[in-house]
């Protein structure tokens, strides 16, 4: 079942816009609006207006716009169901019943289960640790420094060291043993034809969806046996994709968002040692190689990482090939090394939260001078032969980079600190770039354009030619239909009742024109309209084309029509309203016969012969006739208006 437009109305009405944007952005008062550097652009004075009164923002550096609707779906990077079942959240409208109905197909019924199959596993593990066996468990997690409170917020547990303990669980309760295998809680002997568990006597780590969903689980052996892998992980399966995951992602997204930077860690504990600190931006990529999908994740929060994998050689070598996918995606990195034999979980047990932080600001570099110190101390500057592999990698990796401004310095700040000309590496550079570009130059195209805008951008409605934008007159007629709806729904009624009056020429007049007619339709039917009706302008959200949404917000951003001179009563500025649109639109029904005459006087003018000169006469003469008709007759329309009171 879809949300009804009530519930969204309802999400509409208390949202408001600049709570919504204050959890992306730091506001300033400005007038009567907000201001802020703009999100989308890199820019020193800001130019982002978010207006309060009319729900709207219009960024003026990208020339974006829309509502807090719209300016979720920009940030998340999600569609308008998701932003709304964000704002819902924030705004305390609960939308689970309909989130259970909303998707009836095949797919998400078995998500469903398996969702619930994979909570059942992390309740079953994590009250476990209170058993006898699971005692063992607990001691070895307060013997690491783990605290209560950590070990129920990432709901840590304990799997039994049993071949048959969740098995046995699962039959009795009626669960379905062959998804529970499918999700990795149970294997599958084939010789001896039985179902066993997976995870046994190990410290469990459920692992959680960025939208805080168990999708499976990481669990860690605690005593020490050998020949037993020191951690067993879940299997990829329909709602666990390892490369799209960031371990602590759920809990870590709002403050990465707020600090505008996310820590990047290696395994689980380093993550929940971090967090436990207070360190709350904190995410691990749990020993897999970093993905650009996970790159990706990042970016909906912050453009800037900073990388402290474990001091040792192998998260070393991890970090230098991870700064490359971090790079691609255009993330800034700045990386730290640990002290040798330290994790982030060990170092900042050992030396405390602040002491922590001061090393991290003390020691944290540049990616290129990262890698330069790297390649340098494993003699990557010793022969001939070494240096200029070395020198290629470093330049290989400014080829990631798309800011060629950014590239530019470090290729001055790379020669300062080699032996090599500036002119050289920027040739090496320029080598490097165009053989990355020979193969991969239709991918990354492909890619910026997938995540970024996606789909409203690529099946924009474009106006028939680019630069055509509406004229004045259909801009003052839209704005105007526009903010009658601030008054109520009459006006909408007349265009209703009168389409043929009213026929725009500019597509997104007319697409505009249309939906704001189907809206009202849509209320009329649900019998909305009578109490407290929503203002349509501010649902621009719903119309699945950009540039069309950020041109009507910048309409709307513009003082109302109505308070181009300021009077006394809302009825005045209703009526005001109501003046602008009936002016507007008897003016764009009348353009085209004073196009039409213009065309007929210049033929006049350049000399005809008399027989065509009476015809055209007398075409100019019908036209001027045919043009008073239809002036008087839509004067007569609209003139149902005229002292009509607007206000209901
Ligand atoms: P580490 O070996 O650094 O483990 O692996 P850790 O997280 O620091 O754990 P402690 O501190 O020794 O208890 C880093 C990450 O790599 C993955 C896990 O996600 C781990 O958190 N890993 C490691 C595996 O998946 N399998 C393994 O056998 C080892
Ligand atoms: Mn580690």
């Amino acid at each position: 079942m879809r949300i009804p437009d009530h519930i969204i109305e309802e999400v509409r009405q208390r949202a408001n816009i600049v709570d919504v944007i204050s959890d992306y952005l730091t506001l300033t008062p400005s007038g009567r609006n907000y201001k802020a550097l703009s999100p989308f652009t890199r820019e020193k004075t800001p130019s982002f207006i978010v207006s309060p009164e009319k729900q709207i923002y219009k960024c003026f550096s990208s020339g974006k716009g829309g509502n807090a609707f719209t300016f979720v779906m920009e940030m998340e990077n999600i569609g308008f169901i998701d932003a709304l079942k964000l704002i819902a959240k924030k705004v305390g409208v609960d939308l689970s019943q309909y989130e259970k109905q909303s998707k009836t197909t095949q797919k998400s019924q078995e998500e469903r289960e398996e969702y619930s199959l994979l909570t059942w596993g992390a309740k079953l593990f994590h009250e476990q640790l209170q058993t006898s066996e699971g005692k063992l468990c607990l001691d070895y997690l307060e013997k690491r420094g783990v605290l209560k409170e950590t070990i129920s917020k990432f709901g840590l547990g304990f799997s039994m060291n049993s071949w048959e303990n969740l098995y046995d669980k699962a039959l009795n309760e009626n669960h379905d043993t062959e998804k529970l295998k499918t999700l990795g809680l149970l294997s599958y002997n084939e010789k001896h034809q039985k179902y066993y568990d997976t995870f046994r006597g190990r410290l469990m780590f459920p692992i959680f969806s960025t939208a805080g969903k168990v999708v499976g689980f990481g669990g860690r052996i605690i005593t020490d046996l050998k020949n037993s892998p020191k951690y067993i992980n879940s299997p990829e399966s329909n709602v666990y994709e390892k490369s799209k995951l960031l371990y602590a992602m759920n809990f870590a997204g709002q403050e990465v968002r707020r600090k505008q930077n996310c820590i990047l860690v290696e395994g689980y504990m380093d993550a929940i040692a971090l967090h436990q600190e207070g360190i709350t931006n904190a995410v691990a990529t749990s020993g897999t190689a970093l993905t650009p999908q996970q790159a990706q994740l990042i970016k909906r929060y912050t453009k800037l990482v900073t990388f402290i994998y474990d001091g040792d050689k192998a998260g070393i070598n991890a970090m230098m090939r991870g700064v490359d996918v971090l790079l691609e995606e255009g993330l800034h990195v700045a990386i730290c090394v640990l002290p040798e034999s330290e994790d982030p979980d060990s170092f900042i047990k050992a030396v405390g939260k602040d002491e922590f932080q001061h090393y991290i600001s003390d020691h944290q570099q540049s990616f290129l001078d990262f890698k330069l110190g790297i390649l340098k101390s494993n003699h990557g500057f010793e022969t001939a032969e070494s240096t200029a592999t070395s020198i290629r990698d470093l330049v290989n990796t400014l080829t990631k980079i798309s800011d060629e401004l950014e590239v530019e310095s470090h290729i001055k700040w790379l020669s300062e600190k080699t032996d090599f000309s500036y002119g050289l590496l920027k040739k090496e550079f320029l080598k490097a770039a165009k053989s990355k570009q020979g193969w991969s130059k239709a991918s990354v195209q492909h890619r910026s354009q997938d995540h970024r805008y996606p789909k409203s951008q690529t099946s924009s409605l474009k106006p028939s030619s680019q630069e055509e934008k509406p004229t004045v007159l259909e801009s003052t007629f839209i704005k105007a239909l526009l903010e009658s709806t601030y008054h109520g729904y009459q006006i909408l009624h007349f265009v209703d009742d009168h389409q043929t009056l009213f026929s725009p020429n500019h597509p997104w007049i007319r697409k505009t024109m249309d939906f704001l007619l189907s809206r009202y339709h849509e209320l009329k039917s649900s019998d909305r309209l009578t109490k407290k009706p929503p203002i349509i302008a501010r649902e621009i959200d719903r119309i699945d084309d950009q540039p069309l949404r950020s041109y009507l917000s910048s309409l709307l951003m513009s003082d109302p029509i109505s308070e181009r001179w300021p009077t006394e009563t809302p009825q005045d500025y209703a009526q005001r309203c109501l003046k602008e649109f009936i002016d507007a639109a008897i003016k764009m029904n009348l353009e085209h016969f004073s196009v039409q005459k213009s065309q007929l006087i210049n033929e006049l003018n350049q000399g005809l012969e008399p027989e065509k000169e009476m015809r055209v006469m007398k075409n100019l003469h019908d036209l001027q006739i045919n043009e008073n008709k239809a002036k008087k007759h839509l004067q007569e329309e609209l003139k149902i208006f005229n002292g009509n009171d607007l206000l209901q």
